[in-house]
């Protein structure tokens, strides 16, 4: 190779790697800017005075980057005002600042900020002016900044965030602008914000109707005629369909189109198939086009009715799902789009079909990943109206802003096909009283005049057939049951025979009665566990714990009270007539029997997790999941796991939302000779148990068994083997091998090739293994990680909710032998190395490739 042409090759190679993966305002000029608004803010925890000011001093401040959670970087502790419900995590007032420039091109044009969520209480500033207040942490909303931009110098958006009152939240919240931010550019006449709604109101094999509405605005002063040109395109961007329509737009004031277009041989969303189309909605004004919207959908029927459940493009689909908190683990609530999309991953590997996004409207990148990857949701607004649960929780801001907010859930998010239901709420309390129904008639005619294709429910733990409660789920589609006794199912359908239910919220271990119920009657659509994945804050509720025989009875007496719904009603009556009932219960209570179940449900500092998830804080299934995954899906599969052992003359007491403890290892040193309680669940009919190669048993683990065998299995070391039998033939195993002593750490990440945005992740594995590659299920040192290479360490953690040490930071502590790292990408390409160390182990060392991401324009 000619030199000149090598050095050419290498100076394109260095160009290509240091471009970097955005553009600025300036460079494009398409009819509607978008502008990622997430990288380089000031940020303060503190409230100094004047910060809303542009000349303000914000130099000393540091620089982040959004999504950002302030609670999370700081370590839980014992005396924060957060409490036990929060995860002892601290919270109060925070400041962001961001300095950006205008373009010329946006002079004449509309400019607006969107906020995807900040917790809570934002004040949003543009140099100096007070835009307005959001106080809600989970809507999305806007702010129009044209009237106080700065053409000829910088400008100052600033954010206070104040979440200093304190408790006012149930579980882990997080602090600050934890979704993303963006500036939107459009002409003076436009598509309004979240101005197209796509539905499907006729779906068959051979042929949809799509109906297109386009809410259009006019904010110049002149009268405009614009053409809307609404297309549609398949997956694979070929066009499926047209329309056009001519819209006279009067000065300031807005107007509706409605269209329709016709798609022949559709491919219908379903969670097998999550197939997605775009709806383009361009706007043209004198042959030039000004705004041009892009909508992605589904194309899918829902019907509904207590003889049938849930259609789904004509076919019963029972929900199999949980609930997830917003929060991603280690990261905090920070909702990054890949840890939002691999939440969903996840839950899509463990055989769920459906998540309730509890108690809050979802980030959009997470109803994006149940769009793409096919997972049906429940759509929660609340945990509370107008009655508070904890002191200043949203109860304070309903009055004024709950049809703001309703709506902004409805709006935003009524075009992803994902979404099957709408929610009103969580455990109301006004349930319980007159004005429970004239409320729940408001936010459900809300809810309908945005949305009428959806059902609608509410999720309550009470009396749900009382005469208040009764009335607000007259006016719903769903009643939702948290918790409720498998008999009231059949007693409710006798009272209410077109009553559709749904099990709201579920303790993990009823599992097989709560699927047996729903596949048994077409009126109950499914079962939604509390939870799916591990979330901070509701510290410990479903951790277990080890008691006297004696106390493990007390422990089950306690639950069987506490579930009693005459309990519940009157915990509830007691909310909506404004006794602080969570405060009552905190300070111990008088009377012994709920300082006892306090006491079991909730463990106190350092536990800053709820422990009662499928998958643990990290994402890692738990073997309770598997399970789950058999009973609901069936198929030729076994899981082999073992009981933690009972040490002498101690219970393990695994109550409520635990369920009894269990690891797949078949490493138990001390138990030699002593038997041990092996479970093995199972789709098959039968299995047998081995242990090295001597049968141990077999036993049938049909529907009768509950899809499981437990065998008494004296320890030794060695292998354990379950096979799954179907007609009399060996069609599934599932081996558990004794570990020798660990020799090593491996490292391994879930995707090795990754985007260098400054937002994508790599989440990172390591596991202390034996000679041979088995892990080490008990083991638990401190690993050391360390980065080369253009990426920085964002979390780490484990799955053990009891472990206080910092999610932020280079070292975690191994819990049952893993630990995890995560990694975020600099706009920066080129390889990343992540190297885990530990004393007397070999180290463990993994690769990630940050390849050149394409250019998104952003706010500079
Ligand atoms: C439910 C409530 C959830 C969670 C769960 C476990 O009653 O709806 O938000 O608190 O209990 O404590």
């Amino acid at each position: 190779m000619k030199l000149r042409l090598r050095i050419m090759i290498a100076i394109s190679a260095v160009l290509q790697a240091c471009i970097p993966s955005s553009i600025s305002a300036a460079q494009s000029n398409p009819p509607r800017l978008e502008l990622a608004a997430d990288s380089g803010w000031k940020f303060m925890l503190g409230d100094p005075s004047g910060a809303a000011a542009p000349s303000f001093a914000d130099s000393a401040w540091r620089t982040v980057n959004l999504p950002h959670d302030w609670s999370i970087e700081s370590r839980p502790e014992k005396d924060s005002p957060t409490g036990a419900g929060e995860g002892f995590f601290p919270a109060g007032v925070g400041w962001y600042r961001k300095t950006f420039s205008t373009a010329g091109s946006w002079q004449g044009k509309r400019v607006s900020v969107e906020f995807d969520g900040v917790y809570r209480d934002a004040t949003v500033y543009l140099n100096g002016h007070k835009l307005g207040t959001h106080p809600y942490g989970y809507t999305s909303f806007t702010f129009d900044l044209t009237p106080d931009l700065n053409f000829t110098g910088p400008n100052v958006l600033a954010v206070r965030v104040d979440n200093s009152a304190q408790p006012n939240s149930r579980w882990y919240s997080g602090s600050g602008i934890y979704r993303h931010v963006r500036v939107v550019v459009v002409d003076p006449t436009h598509v309004a914000h979240w101005g197209v709604f796509v539905t499907t109101p006729k779906v068959s094999s051979e042929s949809a109707t799509v109906s297109i509405q386009t809410k259009v605005e006019n904010e110049s002063s002149r009268s405009t005629v614009v053409t809307l040109e609404t297309t549609v395109y398949d997956r694979a961007g070929h066009e499926a369909g047209k329309a056009e329509s001519v819209l006279t737009v009067a000065a300031g004031k807005g107007t509706e189109a409605a269209q329709t277009i016709a798609v022949a041989s559709p491919a219908l969303w379903s969670t097998a198939s999550p197939t997605l189309y775009r709806a383009v909605c361009q706007l043209r004004k004198d042959g030039k086009v000004i705004d041009r919207v892009e909508t992605p959908f589904g194309i899918r029927s829902l019907s509904w009715s207590a003889e049938t459940g849930l259609l789904l493009n004509g076919r019963a689909v029972k929900l199999v799902g949980g609930s997830v908190h917003h929060d991603n683990g280690p990261l905090g609530a920070a909702a990054f789009d890949r840890a939002e999309e691999r939440k969903v991953e996840l839950l899509k590997a463990a055989g769920y079909n459906a998540v309730r996004t509890a108690h809050n409207p979802p980030s959009p990148a997470f109803l994006n990943a149940c769009d793409r990857l096919g997972l049906l949701v429940l759509d929660e607004p609340f945990d509370t109206w107008k009655a508070h649960k904890v002191k200043f929780d949203y109860g304070q801001d309903f009055d004024e802003w709950w049809k703001r907010d309703i709506s902004s859930m409805v709006l935003r998010d009524r075009n992803h096909p994902s979404i099957i239901i709408w929610g009103i709420g969580n455990e109301i309390p006004e349930l319980e009283v007159d004005r429970g129904p004239v409320i729940g008639k408001q936010l459900a005619d809300q809810v309908r005049l945005l949305d009428a294709t959806r059902p609608l429910t509410l999720a309550f733990p009470g009396t749900t057939t009382s005469p208040n409660a009764a009335a607000v789920f007259s006016q719903l589609d769903i009643t939702g049951y948290n918790y409720n006794l498998i008999p009231t199912y059949a007693l409710d359908h006798a009272r209410f025979p077109e009553r559709m239910m749904l099990t709201t919220e579920s303790y993990p271990a009823k599992v097989f009665p709560l699927w047996q119920i729903s596949q048994d009657n077409p009126y109950v659509l499914g079962d939604l566990t509390w939870t799916a994945m591990d979330y901070l804050g509701e510290s410990g509720i479903g951790a277990w714990s080890y008691g006297t025989p004696a106390q493990a009875k007390i422990a089950d007496q306690i639950m069987g009270a506490t579930v009693n719904s005459s309990t519940i009603d009157k915990m509830f009556l007691g909310m909506a007539n404004g006794v602080d009932v969570m405060a009552e219960m905190a300070k111990g209570a008088s009377d012994p029997a709920t300082k006892a179940a306090m006491a079991i449900m909730f463990h106190g500092y350092p536990w800053h997790a709820a422990a009662c998830g499928d998958m643990d804080l990290t994402g890692y299934r738990k073997p309770q999941s598997y399970y789950r995954d058999i009973v609901w899906n069936g198929g030729d599969r076994v899981y082999a796991t073992v009981r933690l052992p009972e040490p002498e003359g101690q219970k393990i007491i695994a109550v409520g939302w635990a369920t009894y403890p269990t690891l797949s290892t078949w490493n138990w040193p001390g138990q030699e000779g002593k038997d041990l309680q092996v479970e093995v669940y199972s789709g098959t009919e039968r299995v047998r148990l081995f242990l090295n190669d001597k049968l141990i048993g077999e036993k049938p683990t049909g529907r009768e068994q509950e899809f499981k065998a437990t065998f008494s299995v004296p320890y030794i070391s060695g292998t354990l083997k379950a096979v799954g039998i179907r007609g009399g033939r060996v069609v599934a195993e599932s081996v558990l091998t004794t570990a020798g002593k660990a020799t090593g750490l491996r490292v391994t990440p879930d995707r090795t090739v990754v985007q260098a945005d400054g937002q994508d992740l790599s989440f990172v594995t390591v596991e202390a293994v034996d000679a041979d590659g088995r892990p080490e299920a008990h083991a638990d040192q401190e690993v050391q990680f360390s980065l080369t290479g253009p990426g920085v360490i964002v979390a780490v953690g484990n799955g053990d909710g009891q472990d206080d040490a910092s999610y932020q930071g280079d070292k975690r502590k191994l819990f049952q032998g893993r630990a995890l790292v995560v990694i975020r990408t600099t706009q920066q390409s080129g390889p990343i190395t992540v190297t885990a160390k530990t004393t007397g182990l070999s180290d463990g060392l993994a690769t990630i490739l940050a390849k050149v991401a394409e250019a998104r324009a952003e706010l500079r």
